[in-house]
């Protein structure tokens, strides 16, 4: 969605909220797993706004298994140290637990880490939408200097004096066997089967005993005050770019000096209509994941839903509609893979101290 001014952005979100509002009663037709779509119950919101998560798909396996590794593998940074799972940890939702990103040699990154579960059904990658896809994706981290700080040679180098690395690149990928194209398609194949799906899912597919009254009760503040104007779709975000700040200036309320990041969208496209946009983040997994936002600017859920709230729809969120939105989100929590984590004995690589969130 792209918006030439404020007062355009926010009656199109209302418009899109509207049209949601009055939407007939329907379940969105699951795009995978359970057939049995029934109309909503009376009395609780439409869920047009949503769709289940689809399954993974065949992937190869042995790709995935390649990748799973790559992904966890400290030899893909400059130092040693650093492993994309450092900054995209499974134990944290699949983002990190600190502000913004810690590079190789403790540099401080500009921007807070998105999750990587499900990341394959955003419509473009980084906060920006500067990369298209996973493939395109993972060639930024590497080469970057405050992050992985390597280069795509070395990295082919050090990888071809491992046995066990040329001997499964070859049995993967043929005669083709190392090289970089296949580093990230490895690795873009085990992200693609990081999809976690979640009791809200099962919802969705018609097992209404899937959320608890407290959940169908957040799920229904959701959709009332607006949030699925940009947060929609199978991940409940990652369906299009908005600005932060449409109805209050985020930048203001936040204070401090403004960052290059905080421009958004804007660094990529130099257009002024896209300052301060930023690619709906998903919200699955995301009680799992804070600091929140872009910046990182806050450290717990409530707080993020009650900025959401006043900033870009306008609303002074009471904490009884904060704590039943929340509840929800809590239910987005989804289930990884079983292969998603590594073996014992393929060293998970220890991450950067955390540094703490502001208040
Ligand atoms: C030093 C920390 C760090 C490391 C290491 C790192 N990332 Fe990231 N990653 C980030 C940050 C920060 C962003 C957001 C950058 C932006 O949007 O400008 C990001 C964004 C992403 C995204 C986009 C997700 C989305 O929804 O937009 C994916 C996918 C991803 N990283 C995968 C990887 C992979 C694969 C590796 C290893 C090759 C890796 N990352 C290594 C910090 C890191
Ligand atoms: C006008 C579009 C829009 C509406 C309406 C909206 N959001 Fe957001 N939401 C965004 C954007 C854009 C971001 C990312 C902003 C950033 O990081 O600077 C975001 C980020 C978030 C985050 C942080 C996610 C993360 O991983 O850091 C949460 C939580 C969230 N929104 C919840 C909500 C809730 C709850 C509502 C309803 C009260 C809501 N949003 C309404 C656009 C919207």
């Amino acid at each position: 969605m792209k918006i030439s001014s404020t007062r355009a952005a926010l009656a199109s979100a209302l418009t899109l909220s509207v049209a949601l509002g009055a939407a007939c009663r329907r379940r969105e037709t699951p795009a995978a797993g359970s057939a049995s779509a029934t109309p909503g119950p009376a009395g609780e919101p439409p869920l047009t706004a949503f769709a289940a998560l689809p399954a993974a798909g065949n992937l190869a396996e042995a790709k995935v298994t390649l990748g799973r590794r790559l992904f966890h593998d400290t030899r893909l940074s400059g130092d040693n140290t650093l492993s994309c799972a450092s900054c995209h940890s499974l134990d944290h939702g699949g983002a990190e637990p600190r502000r913004v990103s810690t590079g190789i040699r403790g540099q401080q990154g500009p921007i807070n880490s998105p999750t990587v579960l499900n990341a394959r059904f955003n419509f473009v990658q980084f906060w920006d939408g500067r990369a298209a896809d996973l493939a395109a994706q993972a060639a930024g981290p590497v080469a970057n200097p405050i992050e992985m700080g390597n280069t795509w040679a070395h990295v082919v180098e050090t990888l071809n004096a491992e046995p066990s690395y040329v001997s499964a690149f070859t049995s993967v990928y043929g005669a083709q066997g190392l090289t970089e194209a296949n580093v990230r398609d490895a690795i873009a194949t085990y992200e693609m089967s990081l999809v976690t799906p979640s009791r809200f899912d099962r919802y969705l597919g018609g097992d209404r005993s899937a959320l608890t009254a407290a959940e169908r009760e957040g799920l229904a503040e959701f959709v009332n005050v607006g949030c699925t104007a940009c947060h929609t779709g199978v991940n409940i975000g990652g369906a299009m770019y908005q600005k932060m700040g449409l109805v209050e200036n985020y930048f203001t309320r936040r204070g401090g000096p403004l960052t290059e990041a905080d421009h958004g969208r804007f660094n990529v496209t130099h257009q002024e209509s896209d300052r301060h946009f930023f690619k709906v983040p998903t919200l699955r997994n995301v009680a799992l994941t804070a600091p929140y936002f872009h910046d990182g600017s806050h450290a717990t859920l409530p707080e993020a839903v009650r900025t959401m709230g006043a900033v870009q729809l306008g609303r002074r969120l009471d904490d009884a509609q904060v704590q039943h939105i929340v509840t929800f989100l809590n239910a987005l929590t989804g289930e990884l893979p079983a292969n998603a984590r590594p073996p014992a004995n393929e060293v998970a690589p220890a991450a950067p101290a955390p540094t703490p969130a502001a208040p």
